[in-house]
């Protein structure tokens, strides 16, 4: 099996971003750590990063047109905004799950709000960077 990591903006800086909010580990730590998980499993992941919103609406497509049995997504401050990610997600096949590092609904108000989870099988918020590996477990037991 094979499943996708997706990042929106400003999570390249991970690591040296807010470490108090987001922790110290980067995104390659965070990679190694996936791949690590799926490969106990058989399975792969890819992480990939992307600052701009269409970029990421057009590696879900890809997604939905390959091989992928599963999302991770991390949409940083796009989940608060985007109606467009909100759209794409609602019209494909694959199983997205949200996840954000931080818990959002302990922090401003605009964070509380999110446009994709509504479309996502569920959301994951404020386990830190775990939070990604346990989206990783589900997808990993439930396939
Ligand atoms: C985040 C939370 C978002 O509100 C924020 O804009 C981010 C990161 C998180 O992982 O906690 O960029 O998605």
């Amino acid at each position: 099996m094979k499943y996708l990591c997706l990042n929106g903006p400003n999570l390249h800086r991970l690591g040296k971003r807010e470490p108090e909010i987001y922790g110290h580990e980067t995104l390659a730590d965070v990679t190694k750590d996936l791949q690590t998980l799926a490969a106990a499993f058989d399975a792969e992941i890819d992480v990939k990063q992307s600052n701009h919103e269409g970029q990421l609406i057009d590696w879900i497509y890809e997604a939905e047109d390959g091989d992928i049995a599963g999302i991770i997504f991390n949409p940083g401050a796009y989940t608060h905004t985007s109606v467009a990610l909100r759209d794409c997600i609602a019209g494909v096949e694959v199983p997205v799950v949200e996840v954000h590092i931080s818990n959002v609904h302990k922090r401003e108000a605009f964070r509380h709000h999110s446009y994709l989870a509504p479309v996502c099988i569920g959301q994951i918020t404020g386990l830190g960077t775990f939070g990604y590996q346990a989206a990783l477990r589900m997808f990993l037991q439930s396939n």
